[in-house]
């Protein structure tokens, strides 16, 4: 297992590129199952994450063809060949379930085990299927699989959400484009992926409605034709490496950032001292003065502040001067990072559902253990900011979400590498 090796090393200056998001494209992929004519992705991310899911779609019988370095996905399920999504690799990622919305509207029947959980919660997907029932799909749990039947094809209907739930409002958007009549979904994530995702299915064909807000209507149609579609920037790593200058000093401009991508994020940063200037090539970013303050910070559906960005965000707090309170209101165990960044000197306490940081004036390097995605990446940035020599092990973590980060790093003047595992 590799492993990277951050060195404090002062101030950033300079690009940094910021590639297609990660969670737009994992549903983006599967939406190919709609449709017989090819769907291509451009500006896809070169992540583990994606090879996974090309994995996937090819066990399905899906042809994906990985071209310009992965950046374009060119897919074609014309010769669906099976319809059973395997545990072996439904248990590596999560998203996998996105293939069972689609797979059922088009094919009239889907067989797709259950994901588990992982480290950051449970993570059920009742959500999702209780609305693709809604629809009119009948649904068996056997042996850990869900066994989906729509004989007579899937139905409009309404789908009324308990809470916000990206992945279910992805599976039910993709299976309400082939069913037939009319669906509204009440209670729909707002996130950019839901966006770019309806975009993507409006070109080939779907007529949607009310994505970006909480109401999205639906109105199925026989067939959906194939698409050219460009993944949206990945908010995600905008937000991480933005926050690379706030730990550390100096100045980045992060390519192809937009400001409507992360609106609440970069008021905290706002808040806590770190300008962000709007440029023709994207965002660019500097503390204000010297400090960063510490500011309080509670984790929502789009578009409050995003759950993905929270454990970056405590990296920048363990050094911000003052007391932030982060409250993780989406999973129920996604401060797995707090114990690692102690190691580093952070200060700490974690009840429940709420972190209390309290920042110090520098945080030493240390050997810390990277536990889930977006963890790892905290790590990092707390290392770029520390004194000495911070080990991150088990990147392969970080390799999910975030291609070449010590690349990208690296070349505004990180003084990072990756370690080759034995
Ligand atoms: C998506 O996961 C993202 N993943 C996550 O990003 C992100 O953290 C999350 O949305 C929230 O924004 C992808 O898009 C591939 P949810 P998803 O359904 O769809 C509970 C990353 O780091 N829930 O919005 O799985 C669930 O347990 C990843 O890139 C149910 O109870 O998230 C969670 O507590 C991590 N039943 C909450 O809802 C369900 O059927 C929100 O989950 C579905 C969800």
């Amino acid at each position: 297992m590799d492993s990277i090796l951050v060195t404090g090393n002062g101030p950033l200056s300079g690009q940094i590129p910021i590639a297609g998001a990660k969670n737009a494209c994992l549903t983006l992929m599967p939406a190919t199952l709609l449709s017989d004519a090819p769907l291509t992705l451009t500006n896809a991310p070169r992540l583990s994450d994606i090879k996974t899911m090309t994995t996937l779609l090819q066990s399905l019988g899906v042809e994906v063809t990985s071209l310009q370095d992965g950046q374009v996905l060119a897919m074609s399920s014309h010769d669906l060949t099976n319809h059973v999504a395997d545990y072996d690799i439904v248990r590596k990622m999560r998203a996998s379930i996105l293939v069972l919305g689609p797979m059922l509207a088009r094919h009239g029947h889907a067989v797709v085990s259950l994901p588990g959980g992982c480290a950051i919660g449970a993570r059920p997907v009742d959500l999702h299927l209780k609305a693709l029932e809604a629809l009119g799909a009948e649904l068996e749990l056997k042996e850990g699989y869900v066994h989906a039947k729509a004989s007579q094809g899937l139905r409009g209907g309404t789908v009324d959400f308990p809470f916000v739930s990206v992945g279910a409002t992805e599976n039910a958007v993709m299976a309400a484009s082939l069913a037939k009549g009319g669906t509204v979904i009440k209670n729909a994530a707002r996130e950019p992926e839901i966006v770019d995702l309806v975009q993507c299915l409006q070109k080939m064909g779907a007529q949607i409605s009310g994505a970006g807000t909480s109401t999205i209507e639906v109105q199925g149609v026989d067939r959906l034709d194939g698409a050219t579609h460009p993944v949206v920037t990945d908010r995600i790593e905008l937000g991480t490496y933005m926050l690379a200058p706030a730990i550390c000093g100096g100045e980045v401009e992060c390519l192809g950032g937009r400001i409507e991508l992360v609106k609440s994020f970069c008021e905290k940063l706002d808040e806590a001292g770190v300008a962000v200037e709007e440029t023709k090539a994207g965002l660019k970013v500097a503390r204000k003065n010297g400090a960063v303050k510490a500011v309080d910070v509670v984790t929502e559906p789009f578009p409050g502040f995003p759950t993905d960005l929270q454990a970056q965000m405590m990296a920048l707090m363990c050094t911000a001067e003052g007391t932030s309170v982060l409250e993780e209101k989406i999973f129920e165990n996604r401060f797995m990072h707090a114990p690692e960044l102690m190691r580093m000197g952070a200060q700490i306490d974690v009840q429940g559902g709420t972190a209390t940081v309290t920042g110090v004036e520098r945080l030493k390097g240390a050997p810390v253990m990277a536990t889930d995605l977006r963890a790892s990446v905290s790590l990092i940035l707390a290392g770029l900011a520390a004194e000495g020599e911070t080990l991150v092990n088990r990147v392969y973590h970080l390799d999910r979400g975030y291609e070449r980060v010590e690349e990208k790093l690296g070349h505004v003047g990180a003084k990072i590498e990756r370690v080759e595992g034995q």
